[in-house]
């Protein structure tokens, strides 16, 4: 049992070290605003390293038409109505300042042989607008910005797993955690508090989250602090996540891989995405995609394992060498596979919350004072579907942003009243938790939330199944009060899981009521019951465990963007979508 407690105490307290949250403490380092990061994981290994195929930023090296305009009009459009106007502005216009940012910090990017920064096609861009370092971009920006914050000397600790974020009256004033080894305590207060700790996509059975992440830590710190939520349902399911071995099911093949030319067959060898947008084919939308797979697979023409082909091996060997290197890697040493000469096999896999807390488009401050969300813990940019390549960029904008309002809310505080009430209700929570020796295990019942998601909530929904859902989900629930918490000589992980449970079982409830909700198909969002788009769903869903799911309106958006978003001006076109 851990007997000390650490207390730390900086100005601004960055939750989350991947690249959102490393962008907003260089921020803060750089203006010389005390800044302390913490993450779950190693710095080195945050789910942003797994960012495959590119970055977004209408640069125009390689087609000089592009703007940040067209950049905006694609991503609104692909969005179905449902991304901010604002928000989405902020992201396209500030792009390129977010790639010279990476540049400055010594990013190595693809380039052309005059030296351009090279850029690849992404699903439904118009232009060739990402781009990228082989499929490995995640990894390369991650590494970037620990150079760069090491370089600033920012304090970042690793493996301390915050439980809890310490408000009084409204606004934050630090958090509470563990260290995962050895259990020490850590009482950090701060003016202000950056949450950038991911999304909510492992409570899926089959997801591109490793096992630790994603777990809806953000979700369930912010609801706990008095912040909403904003379209928890909205989830992308990628279209292409291996199916095995087992426990690496769902991993990520890079859209890179339909992006440099390869095609999607089903068992009966048909190129089906003829049969769903014969335009766009493979580079179609990915919730068109990825529905266009689950239908084939449902209507019995998938692979014996319930997956379709993906195919490269038409590909030059150079090509795949150069541009797929990681896709090439993963399925030698998860499967053996050679992929210049055998198809892989794949199917949808959760990949990205959409939406996420409710923040504000131009600084994402949220409902409690002085805290801020961003990246995929926070919501506004992407709607019903993200294009590929949107997420990095957004940490870049965003991590820039925030991290200057939070550095001017830190300088707006004359005093910071705190309360040791919440301070001795987080410490008692982990006591409580630490002392549950009951029959439940934690990891039993992680996985029967991923069960019931999977089976009520997964690309296609109904009423029928998401009421089953909640029914399975109070069960779930009501099991989480006798559980145990062992904590062992190799440390604290199960206390870990333990926490990992209550945000899964609160993202689950938020996405599960907010899907029932939106009796409509829009999107990410399939459902069977309501097949067609509602203009009166044209609003987002907002999420609070005390008041419920109430509609916001969404801002127009202006004329100058609304004349590039082709073939449409107040509706998407459903066509090419089919609901089983
Ligand atoms: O497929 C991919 O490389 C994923 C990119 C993204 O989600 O932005």
């Amino acid at each position: 049992m851990p007997i000390t407690e650490r207390r730390l105490s900086t100005a601004v307290l960055v939750i989350g070290t991947g690249g959102a949250g490393l962008r907003a403490a260089i921020e803060l380092a750089e203006a010389g605003v005390d800044v302390i990061a913490v993450g779950k994981r190693p710095k080195e290994d945050t789910h942003t390293s797994l960012a495959a195929g590119g970055i977004n930023a209408a640069l125009a090296t390689m087609d000089p038409e592009d703007s940040w305009q067209q950049h905006a009009a694609d991503t609104l459009k692909e969005s179905y109505l449902l991304a901010d106007p604002r928000t989405v502005e902020i992201v396209t216009r500030g792009a390129a300042l977010g790639i010279d940012d990476l540049e400055r910090y010594g990013m190595a990017f693809a380039r052309e042989e005059d030296g351009r920064i090279s850029q690849r096609f992404f699903g439904a861009h118009t232009f060739r607008r990402t781009a990228f370092a082989g499929d490995y971009t995640g990894l390369e920006i991650q590494r970037t910005l620990v150079r760069r914050a090491s370089r600033l000397e920012i304090p970042v600790l690793d493996n301390v797993y915050i439980t809890r974020l310490l408000v009084h009256e409204g606004a934050v004033f630090g958090a509470y955690g563990f260290d995962l080894g050895d259990g020490t305590r850590h009482l950090i207060h701060a003016d202000a508090v950056v949450l950038a700790a991911g999304g909510h996509t492992r409570i899926w059975r089959r997801t591109s989250s490793r096992r630790d992440e994603n777990t809806g830590d953000s979700f369930r710190l912010a609801v706990e602090a008095g912040a909403r939520l904003r379209d928890p349902e909205l989830v992308q399911f990628h279209p292409s996540g291996i199916l095995e071995p087992e426990n690496a099911a769902g991993t990520l093949v890079s859209e890179a891989a339909r992006g440099e030319g390869g095609i999607l067959r089903n068992a009966l060898g048909e190129r089906y995405m003829s049969r769903y947008d014969p335009r766009r084919m493979e580079l179609s939308t990915r919730d068109r995609v990825a529905l266009a797979s689950y239908t084939e697979i449902k209507e019995g023409r998938g692979t014996a394992n319930g997956g379709v082909w993906l195919d490269v091996s038409h590909l030059p060997r150079r090509t795949i060498m150069q541009r797929l290197p990681r896709v090439y890697q993963t399925l030698l040493e998860l499967q053996m596979l050679d992929i210049t000469r055998e198809p892989i096999e794949v199917a949808p896999t959760a990949h990205y919350s959409m939406g996420g807390v409710w923040v504000r488009p131009e600084d994402h401050s949220t409902d409690v004072r002085g805290l801020y969300a961003i990246g995929e813990a926070s919501s506004g940019l992407h709607g019903a579907n993200r294009l590929g390549g949107n997420s990095l960029i957004e940490l870049l904008v965003y991590g820039r942003i925030t991290g200057q309002a939070a550095a001017a809310h830190s300088a707006s505080l004359t005093a910071q009243p705190r309360s040791v009430a919440a301070e001795a209700l987080a410490r008692a929570e982990v006591d409580e938790l630490l002392r549950a020796d009951g029959p439940e295990n934690v990891r039993a019942l992680q996985r029967a939330i991923r069960n019931t998601m999977t089976e009520h909530a997964g690309v296609v929904r109904d009423e029928q199944g998401l009421r089953a859902g909640l029914a399975e989900l109070d069960t779930i629930e009501q099991r989480m009060e006798n559980i145990g918490v062992h904590p062992d000589i190799a440390g604290f992980q199960d206390l870990a899981h333990a926490f990992d449970l209550k945000s899964a079982a609160l993202a689950a409830r938020a996405t599960l009521e907010a899907a029932l909700e939106r009796r409509e198909t829009r999107g990410c969002h399939n459902r069977s019951d309501f097949p067609d788009m509602d203009p009166a769903f044209h609003v987002n869903l907002v999420w609070s465990p005390t008041t419920g799911i109430t509609h916001e309106s969404i801002p127009p958006v202006a004329d100058e963007i609304a004349a590039l978003m082709a073939d449409l001006s107040t509706e998407v076109s459903t066509e090419g979508k089919l609901v089983e």
